[in-house]
C-alpha cells in the first residue's frame, strides 16, 4: 500500500533530533522529515545502516541528514551529540525520542544491573534528550518532543517486566515534560505505536502466527509498517498540533 503524506511547510528547515534513526521506525522519520525540508540529525549506534541511509538521502533533498554516531546509554556523548547537532542544523525545534531494544526477560534473570540497563536504553535517555533541547526550543519560541512509547505495556506481556516498565513510565514523563515546559510553547506528545513489522521484529521476535494473531486483535486487518509511524509523528512535530500536548496517541490499527 502506498503512504500519502502530508506536506507541513513549517517544518521546512526546521531543526529535527531523533534517536535511533538508523533503521526500523526511526530510519523512516528520518527520511519523512528530509523529505519536508527539515534539517535532521540523528544519533544511532548502528553504524552501518546510519551511513547508507545519509547515503540514500543526500540527493536531490534541501538538507542531508547528519549522523552522529552515540550511544544513549551514556548520558554525556548524547549531551555532547545534542550539543553538535545544534551547531550544525540551527536550534532544535523538534526531539523524537525513539531509540529502544526490546529485550525480553526470564523472570529470574534479571538482576539489578540488567534492569538499569534496560531502563537506560529504554527511558532515561528521554529525559536528558527533552533537558538537553529545551534551552534552544525556548528560546527560539516553543518545539515539539514526541516520546515513543508502545502498547506494549498495556498488554500484559510477561516476557518484558523491563521494557514494559520503561515505556509505561514514558507516559508519565510525557505528561511532567508537558506541564514543566508548557509555558515555553513546548509541546510533549507520546506515540504508542501496536506492532509495527520492521526488520528487527522479524529477525527476532514474530513470525506468521504472531502477525495472525495480532491481525485478529486490530480492527484493521494489516499488518501497520514503519510508514504508519510517519503521519502521525509529522503531524504532532508540526504546528499543525499547536494546541495539543499531554497527550498519548495510539496507533496500533485499532487494538485499544
Ligand atoms: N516495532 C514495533 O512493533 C514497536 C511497537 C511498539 C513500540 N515501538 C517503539 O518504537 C520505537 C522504534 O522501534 P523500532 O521497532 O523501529 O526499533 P528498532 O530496534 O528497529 O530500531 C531502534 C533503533 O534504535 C537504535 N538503538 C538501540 N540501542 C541504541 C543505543 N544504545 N544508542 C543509540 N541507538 C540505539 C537501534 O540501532 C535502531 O536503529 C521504539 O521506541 C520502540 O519501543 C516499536
Amino acid at each position: 500500500m502506498s503512504v500519502s503524506v502530508a506536506s507541513y511547510p513549517d517544518l521546512r528547515d526546521r531543526g529535527v533530533v531523533i534517536s535511533g534513526g538508523g533503521s526500523g521506525i526511526g530510519a523512516a522519520l528520518v527520511e519523512a522529515f528530509v523529505h519536508q525540508g527539515a534539517r535532521v540529525a540523528f544519533v544511532d549506534i548502528a553504524e552501518e545502516e546510519s551511513r547508507a541511509l545519509v547515503a540514500r538521502l543526500s540527493e536531490g533533498v534541501a538538507h542531508r541528514p547528519i549522523f552522529l554516531k552515540t550511544d544513549i546509554r551514556d548520558i554525556e556523548a548524547y549531551r555532547s551529540a545534542i550539543a553538535l547537532a545544534g551547531e550544525a542544523i540551527g536550534p532544535v525545534r523538534v526531539l523524537v525520542n525513539n531509540a529502544a531494544r526490546d529485550d525480553r526477560h526470564e523472570l529470574a534473570d534479571l538482576t539489578p544491573a540488567t534492569w538499569d540497563e534496560s531502563q537506560a536504553v529504554n527511558l532515561r535517555h528521554h529525559f536528558f534528550a527533552a533537558q538537553a533541547v529545551a534551552p534552544s526550543m525556548r528560546e527560539a519560541g516553543g518545539g515539539s518532543i514526541i516520546n515513543f512509547s508502545s502498547i506494549a505495556f498495556m498488554l500484559n506481556m510477561g516476557e518484558l517486566p523491563a521494557y514494559a516498565a520503561a515505556k509505561a513510565g514514558i507516559i508519565g514523563l510525557t505528561k511532567s515534560l508537558a506541564g514543566k515546559l508548557g509555558p515555553d510553547n513546548i509541546r510533549v506528545n507520546a506515540i504508542l505505536p501496536g506492532m509495527v513489522v520492521t526488520e528487527r521484529q522479524l529477525r527476532l521476535w514474530i513470525d506468521e502466527a504472531a502477525i495472525a494473531a495480532m491481525l485478529d486483535e486490530q480492527c484493521l486487518k494489516r499488518s501497520l509498517t514503519a510508514e504508519d509511524m510517519v503521519g502521525p509523528c509529522l503531524f504532532l512535530a508540526s504546528d499543525a498540533s499547536r494546541g495539543m500536548t499531554a497527550q498519548s496517541m495510539i496507533i496500533d490499527g485499532g487494538v485499544f
